[in-house]
């Protein structure tokens, strides 16, 4: 039994991790040259880890006793909230933890055969890559082709094999095309897919990602699900992939087994159809196909559980032949906000290019109305220049067209003063980090009133409030560097609304979250629009805007593509391919089984099939 003390190896300030573990070390190329490959001893088990247990360098015991065995050639999903060590789990594989952040492994781990204890980070990278969930901390190097090369360099692999490599990685993850770009200024779903890009392009033989399709829009989630599906069947490399709950849809669909963590612990596993039978409890959120067909248990009788769109459809119809005409329309009516009044948010013909180089045209003439009382979605591909939008929206970019309006809350923004816009309109950044730098929670929701100059105890009672009101009062004197991601999130949205504008832009705030911190976020999020706040989310998450939002605007390079009721633009499934949307799967299941459109989420239908299948009362 092993007893890995490292914490003495704790990370100084400048070692650079990730350029380590993509194999830039000397020690690396030496034990290339002296033969690596033969370390490797054959077996058909992956990762075996038996009385795995890691404790924090605070002592803190995060993983707790692990036996798991996983098969090579696999793909299994370990889904569990942020709190259940899912992501510590595979660190430890790789030896990333606790070489890089102290603490104490103990138990036995093996990979591919090799005793991760006698080995070396960088001895372990061809073995096993992980890819994590914060692409800027994988980027190293300025430029993306540069960057996907990195790993495949260091591994020796002749010139011609490094771009073959590396074109399929761009390839598979949409980035053809951006071989020139700096990698600094992609987008937040740009950055991720360039991680993803990152890995691929050193085919390691087992692959782990934290929550890969976290900042990826609908069909991107689609298209690396199906890049994992193909490396796996054609290099038979295993993949270990995390997720919190938010995309549990792809995940059920691609794994062959599903492993369920909590606290530290292995709660269950199965195969995807098992586990969501409806036989466990499970502490997750379940696939929306699944949930919807759990619902409907005491109505019907199904032999095993759908988990996709077309499964559901084979079912469904058999259900409904004949009895579909009985039922009228759900139809709730699409709250259409007023047009009387004047809108809040005026934008003309707003154009940007970044200057690059290259150039980037990212905004091509962007109006649009926002109304004051409204909670608008906005939708789009990676890339596809939400954020640009955004930052005009506050002032943070200027048009670069003289002739753009933006006028928020009667402010001409571009000749305005920060001071000015921020008592209108305040922006929470899509990654919190971007936002938070004060040591202390307190400290960073005060700082806004305390650039205002308001006076002490003015301040303390509108923080103590603020905290109050998010739920962060117990987080108050902690370090913000320790926080969990959903509390970062709500901290960063405390610490803006707490300025009291009329109207918040909010960026992709559930990306990273599980999903029930998600929840709470759009919960918060809900309420101050009812206070009477003018809410912009920008979101990849379609169930989050037919669950939230009364009203949707698709942006697609750079240009209003959809404007309308979440169920006017999910009905337009044509145009929003084109964007890189796929709309939420019970609205697909509801188009395909031909019921009306306006069922969005697992309720609306649920009520629906309660109303058809009840036929008889
Ligand atoms: N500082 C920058 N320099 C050059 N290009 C940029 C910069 N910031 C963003 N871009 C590019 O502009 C386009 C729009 O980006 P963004 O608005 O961040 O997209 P998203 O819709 O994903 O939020 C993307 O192609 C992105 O790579
Ligand atoms: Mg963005």
């Amino acid at each position: 039994m092993g007893l890995d003390r490292l914490s003495s190896w704790g990370c100084n300030s400048d070692c650079n991790w990730a350029n380590h573990w993509r194999g830039n070390s000397k020690s690396y190329k030496d034990s290339v040259s002296y033969g690596w490959l033969k370390l490797t001893v054959e077996s058909k088990i992956a990762v075996e880890t038996t009385n795995l247990s890691y404790i924090s360098p605070s002592g803190k015991k995060l993983l707790d006793n692990l036996n798991c065995k996983i098969s090579k050639g696999s793909i299994v999903g370990i889904l569990g909230d942020s709190k259940s060590g899912k992501e510590i789990f595979l660190q430890t594989l790789n030896k990333i933890i606790p070489t890089f952040t102290g603490g104490i492994v103990e138990g036995k781990i093996i990979v591919n055969g090799l005793n991760v204890m006698e080995h070396t980070v960088n001895e372990l990278a061809r073995e096993i890559y992980t890819i994590l969930e914060e692409p800027s901390l994988q980027i190293v190097q300025t430029i993306v082709y540069d960057d996907v090369a990195f790993g495949p360099s260091n591994m020796q692999l002749p010139t011609s094999e490094i771009r073959r490599r590396v074109d399929f990685a761009l390839e598979s993850t949409r980035l053809s095309g951006y071989e020139e770009r700096n990698c600094y200024t992609l987008s937040g779903g740009e950055q991720q897919r360039l991680a993803i890009a990152g890995g691929i392009a050193m085919l390691p033989k087992i692959i782990c990602m934290i929550n890969p399709f976290s900042m990826l829009d609908p069909i991107g989630k689609k298209e690396i699900s199906a890049v994992i599906s193909q490396l796996n069947k054609n290099y038979n490399i295993t993949f270990l992939i995390t997720d919190g709950g938010q995309d549990i849809e792809i995940l059920a669909r691609l794994s062959d087994e599903l492993i369920f963590m909590d606290n530290g612990k292995i709660i269950n596993r199965g195969p995807p159809k098992e586990l969501f039978s409806g036989k466990y409890e499970i502490d997750m959120r379940f696939p929306e196909i699944a949930e919807l067909f759990t619902m409907l248990d005491g109505n019907i009788t199904r032999a095993e559980i759908p988990l996709s769109v077309s499964e559901a459809v084979e079912f469904l119809t058999k259900l409904l032949r004949g009895k579909r005409q009985k039922i009228s329309k759900t139809s709730k009516e699409p709250d259409k906000i007023s047009k009387k009044v004047d809108p809040i948010i005026t934008v003309r013909n707003l154009e940007h290019t970044y200057p690059g180089p290259p150039p980037v045209k990212a905004l091509r003439g962007i109006s649009l109305d926002i109304y004051p009382g409204e909670l608008v979605a906005i939708i789009g591909q990676n890339g596809g220049g939400k954020s640009t939008l955004a930052l005009h929206l506050v002032g943070i970019l200027k048009p670069t067209n003289p002739e753009a309006i933006i006028t928020v809350d009667g402010i001409d923004v571009p000749n305005a003063s920060t001071m000015e816009i921020i008592n209108h309109i305040n922006y929470v950044f899509q990654n919190p980090n971007d936002q938070i730098f004060t040591e202390k929670v307190w400290d960073e929701v005060a700082f806004g009133l305390k650039m205002r100059g308001l006076n002490q105890e003015e301040i303390r009672k509108r923080v103590q409030e603020t905290l109050r009101l998010f739920g962060l009062e117990q987080y108050a004197n902690e370090h913000t560097a320790f926080l969990t991601p959903g509390i970062k999130t709500l901290l960063a949205l405390a610490s803006v609304a707490i300025m009291n504008p009329r109207i918040l832009i909010i960026d992709e705030p559930t990306g990273g979250l599980d999903y029930k911190e998600a929840d709470h976020v759009l919960k918060i999020i809900q309420a101050l629009n009812e206070t009477g706040k003018t809410i912009i989310l920008i979101t990849h998450d379609m169930r989050i805007v037919s669950k939230f939002t009364s009203r949707v605007i698709v942006i697609h390079q750079g240009q209003i593509l959809l404007d309308g009721s979440p169920s006017e633009v999910f009905a337009r499934e044509d145009l929003l391919k084109k964007a890189y949307i796929e709309p939420p799967e019970i609205a697909q299941l509801a188009r395909e089984l031909g019921l009306p459109l306006d069922i969005l989420t697992v309720e609306d239908m649920y009520k629906y099939l309660r109303g058809v299948l009840s036929w008889s009362g």
